[in-house]
């Protein structure tokens, strides 16, 4: 399997793989959702704003994760991890876990201080996210899972408390992602 970060010319293969992982996982319209979210996501955000990585075979591509410009109140660098898609017939194999690792260290040889997400917690702690109080740094839209908001600090400090909003780029600034 190699591991890349994602490339402008993935763009097809990476939006299929998406709305048919999340298809089967969630349903047709929660794949178009998704979808949709990632075309989105790679149209409308600045390069400097996302960063992809995919995972490949023989076949193709076989999991992708993108990391997208999350700006926090006490102006450190950060980022959220979302969406996350392994291809059904991968999943359970490490895949997802090994490409979210990779992720990581990429971002903090780049001095990015936090990482956010929104998910199962069950399996984004698995790679070092924890559950993180809305009191310590807010998500930039009421969450219909507060138990989800989860974040890491790369930079070896703790994460500190934080006064104000925050904000996500526009591919997720819409409620029904949160
Ligand atoms: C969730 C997903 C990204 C995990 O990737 P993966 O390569 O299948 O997972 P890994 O093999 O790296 O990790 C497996 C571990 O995570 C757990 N896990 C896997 N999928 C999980 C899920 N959907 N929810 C909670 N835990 C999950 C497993 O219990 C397993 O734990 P174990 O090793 O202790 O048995 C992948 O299954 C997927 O794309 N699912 C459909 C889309 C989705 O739900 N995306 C994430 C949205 S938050």
């Amino acid at each position: 399997m190699k591991l890349s970060l994602f490339n402008p010319s993935d763009t097809q293969s990476v939006i299929r793989l998406f709305t048919e992982v999340f298809t089967t996982s969630e349903g047709k319209s929660e794949g178009e959702v998704i979808g949709t979210l990632v075309t989105n996501l790679i149209a409308t955000t600045k390069p400097q704003e996302l960063i992809g990585f995919t995972a490949s075979d023989d076949d193709g591509i076989i999991a992708c994760i993108f990391f997208s410009r999350f700006i926090v109140p006490n102006k450190q660098s950060a980022f959220i991890l979302a969406p996350v898609a392994v291809a059904t017939q991968h999943q359970g194999l490490g895949t997802g876990q090994k490409l979210i690792r990779y992720g990581l260290d990429y971002l903090k040889r780049q001095m990015v201080d936090l990482v956010f997400t929104y998910g199962d917690p069950a399996f984004y702690t698995k790679t070092g996210f924890k559950p993180i109080a809305e009191t310590v740094v807010k998500a930039p839209f009421a969450l219909s899972e507060p138990i989800g908001w989860l974040a890491q600090s790369l930079d070896g400090h703790p994460i500190e408390t934080m006064q104000g909003a925050t904000q996500c780029v526009e591919a997720l600034s819409d409620s029904k992602y949160w």
